[in-house]
């Protein structure tokens, strides 16, 4: 898309992402054989990788470094009443249109205003159905009958599943407020617009931590995890400029918060959200107490056995959207040659080392004389600690850059010097620089650039 429309002018386009995610075993498409299954998509080998460091980051980020937050990981389905007390069978839905014509249904307020007046289809000029509301919950049917009774829903956001457990924590860990309570999990909606890739999917993971105040300190707080989040991504080496916040309007706000902030990221298709900031008030578990019936009040032992229903301070980010935004982040093309083909530039993707799939790659100059045995010698004493990856085929160029686009941010060569004297080469993915290291010290000072590693531009 043009520039002047996104915002956006680095390298990157959504084509060149999803092809190279394919190519590198990143994200594949669901069913592919049988035509792809629309807004479901696959984790490869990298994929994965990559989408267990973010959650690894993110988790030891909320609950490692904050002594007063414990994790959970809550089933996806519970109880239907769940959804009602939550508001989401009732609020949780998108205006919907159809083209009586062409059959294309959209998303009521991504029609342009004139046709939505005048009702008629932006892609055919056909007649556009009265504007309807469409519920994103799944539904299915738990036990043999399919009936009412049995109904059931897919969760759309992990958060409920903290809500109905809070009791059962403060009891179990005696936490005290302020405390938090964190989780990461898949979440599922039947989003009616999935283009841009894995943006908007239909299944996806969510990062959540819900953080329970007493009432009167929200404002503070939201403030508070405002600030932290935004540290967070600036600690991850994101392009800060690619970052900015967007504060919900009266008509953007949902059902349950009395304010919100969005932080968005500027993707190739230009500004989107990437995670949202909620003052979620006391409205959940004050509805949750309605539909259980159950005394969800905190009792405040250090002031009178004071008693209230805490508000939530939220901070919800998608696993998957930030899979995508780092990938967008990390994409770089460089020129690193003058001979006039292809070759002169080369692909890289320059993630934060605490993310990068895999962190080093061995790589024997030649497999003969014994090289290829030293470099899978010393891959066996580095994948202990650290990701690792093996590659001794072709030339040596040409394996550095198929490292660059995986994201590696070491490769290390073994050649025949390093059966003289014991070093061998610590090529940098980010400036290509080499430098001779013993390979007895090798692991320590990957472990330091690791901790030290600042991104360039
Ligand atoms: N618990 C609050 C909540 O779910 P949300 O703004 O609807 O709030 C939070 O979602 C985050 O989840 C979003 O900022 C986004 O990163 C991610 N997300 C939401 N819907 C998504 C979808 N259909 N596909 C991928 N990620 C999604």
């Amino acid at each position: 898309m043009a520039e002047e429309l996104t915002g956006y002018t680095g390298p990157a386009t959504m084509e060149k992402i999803t092809s190279l995610a394919k190519r590198r075993g990143f994200v594949f498409q669901s069913s592919e054989i049988y035509g792809g299954q629309n807004g479901a998509w696959d984790y490869g080998p990298l994929g994965i990788e990559l989408k267990n460091r973010i959650a690894a980051n993110w988790w030891k980020a909320m609950t490692q470094l904050h002594d007063e937050i414990v994790g959970l990981d809550a089933a996806i389905l519970m109880h239907p009443r769940t959804w009602e007390a939550s508001g989401h069978v009732e609020n949780f839905t998108d205006p919907l249109v159809d083209c009586k014509k062409c059959k294309t249904r959209f998303r009521a307020d991504m029609v342009p205003d004139e046709n939505l007046a005048n009702k008629t289809c932006p892609e055919c000029g056909g007649e556009l159905t009265d504007t309807r509301k469409f519920n994103l919950m799944f539904k299915s049917h738990i036990g043999p009958t399919e009936d009412n009774a049995g109904l059931i829903y897919l969760r759309p956001e992990t958060a409920q599943g903290i809500y109905v457990n809070y009791k059962n924590i403060i009891q179990s860990n005696r936490m005290k407020i302020p405390f938090g309570i964190a989780q990461i999990g898949k979440a599922f909606r039947n989003e009616i617009v999935t283009k841009n890739f894995i943006f908007r999917t239909c299944e996806f993971e969510q990062m959540e931590m819900q953080y329970f105040v007493k009432p009167g300190t929200d404002v503070e707080w939201f403030n508070e995890w405002k600030k932290r989040r935004w540290a967070y991504y600036e600690k991850l080496g994101v392009k800060m400029d690619h970052l900015r916040w967007h504060q919900h309007g009266p008509d953007e706000l949902a059902h349950y918060a009395k304010d919100a902030y969005d932080i968005q990221y500027l993707f190739p298709m230009g500004w989107r959200e990437l995670e949202g900031v909620h003052n979620r008030t006391n409205y959940d578990l004050t509805r949750h107490t309605e539909y259980s019936g159950k005394d969800l009040q905190y009792i405040d032992q250090d002031n009178n056995n004071d008693r209230y229903i805490p508000f939530i301070i939220e901070t919800s980010a998608g696993l998957t959207r930030t899979l995508l935004m780092l990938i967008c982040d990390a994409y770089d093309e460089e020129k690193v040659a003058d001979k006039g083909d292809a070759d002169d530039w080369r692909t890289v993707l320059r993630f934060h080392p605490v993310v990068a799939p895999v962190t080093v790659a061995m790589l024997p100059l030649m497999k003969k004389d014994g090289l290829a045995e030293m470099a899978q010698d010393m891959r066996n004493e580095l994948k202990e600690d650290f990701a690792t990856d093996y590659d001794q085929a072709g030339a040596i160029g040409r394996r550095y850059r198929r490292q660059d686009e995986a994201g590696t941010p070491f490769c290390v060569t073994v050649d025949y010097q390093s059966k003289e004297d014991g070093t061998v080469t610590l090529r940098y993915r980010d400036s290509m620089e080499q430098i001779r290291v013993p390979r007895t010290e090798l692991a320590e000072k990957i472990r330091q650039e690791i901790k030290s590693y600042k991104r360039k531009a």
